[in-house]
């Protein structure tokens, strides 16, 4: 083919192979320009109704128009081949930059926003990709992306109405090369690896996966074959461990967000994820570690300390417990200690300890406490804290995992507000709080005094109990937090005779249809986290 014409193309290098043909490197001789030519396999041109179907989508993809997408000039046919005109992108792809490991998690970040913003540019337009992997993704030397190869995948498909396996052009009857087939499973959703129909949930997966491998170096999933990784896609866990340090907390949750295996669960609109990774930048980095550090409010053991002087007196006798330590070897304690005392105004005391009367957001950078019948903020980097809209006659305050959301008690009802302060909404009738706790899943877990601990949704509904506590014995249940996946609770357990929380229990409790189990974990303490 090299130095052949087509039309008035003249091809001048190979430049790859994959799943949908060969792609050559050309000099449009007319314009006087470089463009990337991609010859669609004989199989394509025998199939009119496929080529027709093909121009539609080509079309479509036509009107993209966007930086970070490389462009489609013309779908061309010339001697019974058929070929795609495409922008000539100069550069590597990302695949070829990740063979080389892991990119440096600034550089990482800086790309993923750019193929957000292509994504966010083709769903607006009502485009998925639908085979965002590496290989798709080229940058350019000056760090400029262009996501190739927009909805080529659709127009592939053997069946425009069905959704299968064959969205994937490399999974498509053309596809004979098994590293090939392997490269695209590896990204794939898993409704997609499942041969579901697929929307654009399937590339904030696809983006999650991309995103893990850019910060790890490694495959969000992978297996030794083709079945292998798509059953890894459907089921296998993501391994957190590989993550390194510097990377702040708050991408661990886009990353959670963005590769749960129910897209029902997971991230949908991709634009907001988009301004979600851009905050990471503009807002100083916590390390994962020093992030589950502030969510432990203070403590008088060794670990990352922030010790209120404030309220010295009753934090003294907080315990902190690390638990499970062993299986959770990402959390070593690395970040930097910090030591500080935050002096609040005169006029402001701090609510009574048993209702949890402080909270710190999960990066460290918000402070939020209960005095005077309504909850302030303090941003770390001001030196005052504010009222919160919305909260007035409000106490017992919790953040949401992203720290944007505050969660309270006021009027016998769980709310929840936003930190810059707006209209409440109500989850759920509550009495008594006890503490409470965000999950990450959405869930809120909170306990109610004398009575249980139990859950509701971030959005509110009928809460769900989980634990029952012994009435006659005058159980209290303080600041439950949701372990492992949901199978168990970890509380303070104190009864009346213990209400000075002094000599209360740390208890875990699983959870499930047959009973439960209640063990003690620590006699004598109170308020533990699980970092
Ligand atoms: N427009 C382009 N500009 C520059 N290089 C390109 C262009 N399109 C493709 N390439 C290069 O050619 C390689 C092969 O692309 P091709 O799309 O055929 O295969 P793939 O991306 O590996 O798999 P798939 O068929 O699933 O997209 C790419 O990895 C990329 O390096
Ligand atoms: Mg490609």
């Amino acid at each position: 083919m090299i130095g052949q014409m087509l039309r008035h193309y003249r091809i001048t290098e190979k430049i790859g192979a994959g799943g949908m043909g060969v792609v050559y490197r050309a000099t449009d001789t007319k314009l006087n320009r470089d463009v990337a030519i991609k010859v669609l396999p004989a199989a394509f041109a025998e199939a009119p109704h496929r080529r027709a179907r093909f121009e539609r989508e080509a079309q479509l993809l036509a009107a993209l128009n966007h930086p970070n997408i490389a462009a489609i000039y013309g779908l061309e046919r010339e001697n019974g081949v058929d070929y795609l005109v495409l922008e000539y992108v100069p550069g590597e792809s990302l695949a070829e930059k990740l063979a080389r490991g892991p990119l440096p998690v600034e550089e990482a970040i800086e790309l993923a926003i750019q193929i957000a913003d292509a994504l966010d540019a083709a769903h607006e337009s009502g485009v998925i990709h639908r085979d965002l992997k590496p290989a798709n993704i080229m940058v350019t030397a000056d760090g400029q992306v262009k996501v190739l190869d927009f909805g080529l995948a659709k127009a592939f498909a053997d069946d425009p109405a069905g959704e299968n396996l064959s969205d994937s052009p490399t999974l498509s009857a053309m596809a004979t090369r098994e590293g090939v087939i392997l490269g695209t499973a590896a990204y794939m959703s898993p409704e997609q690896a499942r041969g579901r129909p697929v929307d654009k949930r399937t590339d904030i997966f696809a983006f999650g996966s991309v995103l893990y491998e850019m910060l790890t170096g490694r495959r969000a999933f992978q297996g030794e074959d083709v079945s292998d990784t798509l059953a890894a896609v459907i089921r296998a866990d993501v391994d957190w461990n590989p993550l390194p340090r510097e990377v702040d907390a708050r991408i661990r949750r886009i990353l959670e967000g963005c590769l749960r295996k129910d897209r029902k669960e997971r991230r949908r609109d991709i634009g907001d994820v988009r301004v979600d990774v851009q905050e990471c930048l503009a807002r100083p980095p916590t390390s994962s570690r020093a992030a589950s550090a502030a969510e432990n409010p203070p403590s008088a053991a060794s670990r990352p300390i922030l010790l209120w002087a404030v309220a010295a007196s009753f934090l003294a006798a907080l315990l902190s417990v690390t638990l499970m330590r062993s299986a959770r070897p990402d959390v070593a304690a690395t970040s930097p200690r910090m030591r500080f005392q935050i002096v609040l105004p005169p006029e402001h005391s701090l609510e009574d300890v048993s209702r949890s009367g402080v909270a710190i957001s999960s990066d460290g950078t918000r402070l939020a406490y209960a005095t005077r019948r309504q909850i302030y903020v303090r941003e770390m980097d001001e030196l005052e804290a504010t009222a919160v809209r919305g909260t007035e006659g409000g106490h017992t305050p919790f953040f949401s995992p992203d720290g944007d959301w505050l969660g309270f008690w006021g009027d016998g009802k769980l709310k929840k507000v936003r930190v810059d302060g707006g209209t409440p909404v109500s989850l759920c009738d509550a009495d008594r709080p006890s503490g409470a706790t965000w999950g990450d899943d959405g869930r809120i877990t909170f306990g109610q005094a004398f009575q249980s601990i139990s859950q509701v949704s971030e959005n509110g509904g009928t809460p769900r109990v989980l634990v029952k506590l012994d009435e006659k014995k005058q159980e209290t249940a303080y600041r439950p937090q949701m372990l492992a996946g949901g199978t168990a609770v970890l509380y303070t357990l104190a009864t009346s005779a213990s209400l000075n929380w002094a000599n209360a229990q740390i208890v875990i409790q699983t959870l499930g249809d047959e009973g439960f189990e209640r063990r003690i974990l620590v006699e004598d303490g109170f308020s533990a986290r699980y970092l």
